[in-house]
């Protein structure tokens, strides 16, 4: 039986993180019995921010080190690097003429993001969207596995699909979302999202070490827990929610229980936390530390995925513009 197809990518923006993890690689993996899947390190996205472009092409390499080491590998799907396949940014300049602004101006990641770039509200941030459902539509997949924050963009993937579909004849096909069972993890700060640019998350890079202090200087707890001696309330504390992930239910409920009739300190309770955490991503960090001495590997890899997504990805688009009447180029 053949496969259904799955498609997801990230940015190459820095080390991925635990919310990365959660939310969407993790996720990946576990749909593989299923699916076949194509991911896509999205280089062209992350041009829309300021970027260091003396940093840019180790950041790109270091995503597909982590996707591999995630497990993503080759014998179950495909991985590559966007501005490697030149079909893209192409069907992305075709859905611009499909997509009204007033729905792209509608997107809280363009509100978001414009607001944190003042000085750069470049058009690319604006029209990223139909860049996205380029990447998606290309593939024809099934399912397109993503963190919560990403459901708007995949629902404007969908209404491209349909505008175009209405415009030039049925073509496109509209993708499901899946999300993870962990859409959206808070930062250390338990305020707001994981995310690189506000510096509260864990790296899927750091060391055990690392990972420790980082989760024991500024993990926010309870904070109506003053005092060690002070009852808590787990139902509140960002590090249980964090056990309710990566620690067993045995350990969950002692951790509970504990603080709740104060007979453990958040310091002890969050050193368990820091055990589970770090023996999770231990065999991803080997890994990591493994492919780094092993580039070829990687560049091996990443040129077989664009070689296979590029003959899929130029054989769409072909059939979009006969769909939308251009004139074939002839060889
Ligand atoms: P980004 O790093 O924002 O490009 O996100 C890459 C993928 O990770 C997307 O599918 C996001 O939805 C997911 N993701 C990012 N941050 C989190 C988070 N804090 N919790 C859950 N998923 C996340
Ligand atoms: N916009 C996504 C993000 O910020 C990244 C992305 C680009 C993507 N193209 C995609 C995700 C295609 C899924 C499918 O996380």
């Amino acid at each position: 039986m053949t496969k259904k197809i799955m498609l997801s990518g990230i940015q190459p923006t820095g080390e991925l993180h635990i919310g990365n993890y959660l939310g969407a690689i993790k996720n990946w993996v576990s749909l593989f019995e299923k699916y076949y899947g194509y991911f896509i390190v999205v280089d062209y996205h992350a041009i829309t921010i300021e970027y260091d472009v003396s940093v840019m092409q180790k950041r790109i390499i270091e995503a597909a080190i982590e996707y591999l080491a995630c497990g993503l590998t080759p014998d179950k799907c495909s991985i590559f690097i966007q501005s490697h396949v030149p079909a893209h940014t192409e069907l992305a300049w075709i859905f611009n003429s499909v997509i009204p602004v007033a729905e792209l101006e509608r997107m809280t990641q363009y509100k978001d993001k414009s607001k944190n770039n003042e000085t750069n509200i470049n058009a690319g941030l604006l029209t990223y969207p139909a860049l996205m459902a380029s990447d998606i539509l290309l593939y024809q997949p099934h399912a397109v596995p993503v963190g919560e924050d990403q459901a708007q963009h995949l629902e404007l993937t969908r209404m491209i699909a349909r505008k175009f579909n209405a415009r030039y004849g049925e073509y496109f096909i509209e993708p499901d979302t899946i999300h993870s069972n962990v859409p959206r993890i808070l930062g250390l700060d338990g305020q707001r999202k994981m995310s690189k640019s506000l510096q509260n998350h864990i790296s899927l890079r750091m060391t055990d070490k690392e990972t420790e202090t980082a989760i024991l200087r500024k993990g926010v707890t309870d904070l109506n827990r003053k005092l060690k001696t002070d009852k808590g309330n787990p139902d509140i504390c960002n590090m249980y929610k964090w056990h309710t992930i990566f620690s067993s239910e045995d350990e969950q409920k002692e951790c509970a229980q504990s603080c709740r009739n104060a007979s453990i300190g958040c310091v002890d309770c969050k050193r368990i936390l820091v055990k589970n955490i770090n023996n999770e991503l231990s065999p991803i960090r080997e890994k990591i530390n493994e492919l780094e001495n092993n580039k070829d590997y990687v560049y091996d890899v990443l040129s077989d995925g664009a070689k296979k997504a590029n003959e899929i990805a130029s054989s769409i688009l072909n059939g979009a513009k006969e769909k939308m009447g251009l004139l074939s180029h002839r060889e």
